[in-house]
Parts: C-alpha cells; structure tokens; sequence
C-alpha cells in the first residue's frame, strides 16, 4: 500500500513537472515570435514607376559599385577589392526586383542602414557610415522608377541558388554547397575544384582576407549555412530573416527585405545543400507506409487462418 502511495506521489509530480513547468519555461525563455509574411507593414506602398526612366537613374546612381549582369555592366571591381572599400561586395543586382519586396526595396535606396534595421550601428557619434549611400534626396517617384526598372529586368525564374547568392551570399560561405564536385560556395563566389593545390591555396587566401574586412564590416563572421536547416527550425529562419531584431535583439544581421517567394527560394537552396537527402528520405516514407499495409494484411491473413485450425 506505502509503494503504491508513493508510486502516486512520484507520477503526480513528474506529471506536473511534464505538463506545467517544462512547457512554462520554453515559453518564457522563446517567447514565440509570428510571422508577418513578409508584409514589412512599416514600409510605405511604392507607386508604379517609368521603367525606361528607371533605367538612366540605376546607369547613373547604382552602376558605380553594384554589377547588373542582366544589362551587360560588369562589376566594378572584384569581390574581394569591393569588400576591402565597402565591407561587403555589393550584390549583383540583376534579380533584386524579384526577390526583394518593392517597399522594402524603395525604403532601402532611401535610407538604408534605416530599412535593414542597422542604423543603430551607424549613428553620427560612431564615426561610421553605411557603405551604401540614402538617396534620401532623390523625389518619391524616382525611386519607384528605380523599383520598376529592377523588375522589369529581373528573371522570371530565379533560382534558388540565385536567390541565395543575391540575399544572403556575399556574407555567409556554404561549404556543403558542391560538395560531391570537391566544391564550395565562398563569400566572393563558387570555388571550384582546382588542379593545382597553389590555385586552390591562393583562392582560399582571398577568400581569408575577404572574410577579414567582411568581420571588420559586421563586427563578427557570418556563420556557414550548409547545415542551418538543420540546427534550426523553419519558423526561426522565417521569423529572423524577416526581422533578425525582433529575434535576436542588437544582432548584427541586417534584415534583407526578402518577398515570400524569395525566402521559399533561399530556404529551398539551404534544404538543398544542408539536406541532400530529403527527397530519397521522403520517398522512404511512403514505401515503407505501403510496406505496413502489405505486412498488416498478411497478418490478418495468417492470425485467420491459425484460428480456424483451433475451431
Ligand atoms: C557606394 C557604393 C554603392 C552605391 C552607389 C549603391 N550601392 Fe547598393 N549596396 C552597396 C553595398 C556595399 C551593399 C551591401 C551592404 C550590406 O550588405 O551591408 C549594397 C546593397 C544593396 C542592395 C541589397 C539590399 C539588401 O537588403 O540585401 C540593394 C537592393 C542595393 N544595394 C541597391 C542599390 C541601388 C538601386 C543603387 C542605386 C540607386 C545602389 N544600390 C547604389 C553599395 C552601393
Ligand atoms: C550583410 C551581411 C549579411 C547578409 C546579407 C545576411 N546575413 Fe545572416 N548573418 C549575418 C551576421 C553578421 C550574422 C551573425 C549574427 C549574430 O550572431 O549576431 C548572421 C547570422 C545568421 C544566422 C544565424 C542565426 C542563429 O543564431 O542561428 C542565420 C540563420 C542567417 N544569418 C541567415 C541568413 C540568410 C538566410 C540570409 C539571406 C536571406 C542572410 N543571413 C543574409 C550577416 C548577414
């Protein structure tokens, strides 16, 4: 009777413990964060703009430091020069009308550190300035014609590599990306399997030197991705990516300004790489399903037919 009485006790806590406290902590430790779908419902709506007008101000305005592989007009400089001036390599930004939503994209030519929520690392008493600059004096319908002319020339089918490289790959390597070729996606590109181990040497020293100003740049090195899909959840990566602040407060990750589809895409790359597998695991999942249908079957089958023996 004392066993059982104690027995009782014990499941009534550990049950409480279960139930009450572990949960309770979670939510108090991660507080749960929404998404907002990518609606950036602090950034004001962009009228329609003039893409040919667009264009001339993104020839004269944006062309000095960002290539435009779409239009022909190479980078300026190379990805490891371009990070020694500015930080970071300016992104390509042949498909940023595409991935990026339209308001984010007209707040950010305005105002940038602003829009991507890093203007508090850039404060006049830092000493320190955006590498971009606002166009902040440029009028409202400037912009939008910038915003039209990005779309006009972005691809109607982004990859999700292409996604990635745009939005996230000129601060975070991905080592697994190429893996089985013996490559590898670095900040200042692809790194393919070189010949000569001096070749591949010599890359991986600018990609050194690159990853050096780039931690000058953020204050710290971003951190490969290869694997991130599987050491975070899904609704993290949405819900930083969206607004790396508002989960990690004074992050120095900058919001990216990604539509919907664009992070699809960019979470589409990560599965890709950090999870090869998936699709065969996947299609595992239901032969082994059809497996058990076939297995219970010929168990009903034989249990039937053992008890007909005994009657
Ligand atoms: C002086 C060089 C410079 C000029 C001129 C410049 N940019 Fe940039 N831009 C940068 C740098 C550097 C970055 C990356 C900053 C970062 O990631 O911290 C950047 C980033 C961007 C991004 C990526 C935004 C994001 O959230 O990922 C877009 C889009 C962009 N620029 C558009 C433009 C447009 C449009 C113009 C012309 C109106 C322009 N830039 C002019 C240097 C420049
Ligand atoms: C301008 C540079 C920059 C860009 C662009 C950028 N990141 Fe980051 N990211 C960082 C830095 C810096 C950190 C480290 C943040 C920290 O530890 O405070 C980081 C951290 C992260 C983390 C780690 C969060 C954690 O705690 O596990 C993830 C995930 C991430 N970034 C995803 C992305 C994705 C996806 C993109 C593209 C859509 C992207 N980042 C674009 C700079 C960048």
């Amino acid at each position: 009777m004392r066993e059982i009485k104690i027995l009782i006790v014990v499941i009534f806590f550990t049950l409480v413990t279960y139930w009450g406290v572990e949960p309770f902590a979670h939510s108090q430790m991660h507080k749960h964060i929404e998404s907002e779908n990518f609606e950036y419902k602090d950034l004001s709506e962009v009228e329609k703009g003039d893409v040919a007008k667009g264009k001339d101000l993104v020839m004269a305005n944006c062309t000095a430091c960002h290539s435009i592989k779409a239009a022909n007009m190479p980078a300026p400089m190379d990805p490891l020069t371009s990070a020694q001036s500015y930080g970071v390599n300016p992104p390509d930004l042949s498909n940023a009308g595409a991935i990026f939503e339209d308001k984010y994209l007209a707040a950010f030519i305005s105002d940038p550190a602003k829009a991507a929520h890093v203007a508090h690392k850039f404060t006049p008493e830092s000493g320190r300035s955006y590498p971009m600059p606002s166009y902040n004096w440029m009028p409202k319908e400037d912009i939008a014609n910038i915003v039209a002319y990005l779309k006009s020339i972005a691809s109607k089918e982004v990859t999700p590599k292409e996604a990635f490289v745009t939005a996230c790959g000129r601060c975070h390597a991905a080592r697994y990306d190429g893996r089985v070729l013996g490559e590898k996606w670095t900040q200042i590109g692809q790194k393919s399997k070189f010949k000569f181990e001096k070749d591949s040497l010599a890359y991986d020293i600018k990609v050194l030197e690159y990853q050096d100003a780039l931690t000058k740049y953020m204050g710290k090195l971003p951190p490969d991705l290869s694997i991130i899909i599987r050491a975070r959840s899904e609704h993290f990566l949405q819900t930083f990516v969206e607004d790396p602040q508002r989960v990690l407060h004074g992050t120095a990750m900058p919001r990216v300004g990604l539509t919907e589809e664009g992070f699809e895409k960019v979470m589409q790359h990560l599965e890709n790489i950090g999870d090869p597998s998936k699709p065969v695991r996947d299609k595992l999942g239901i032969n082994f399903l059809i497996y058990m249908v076939i297995f219970a079957l010929f168990a009903v089958l034989w249990k039937k037919s053992v008890w007909k023996k005994l009657h």
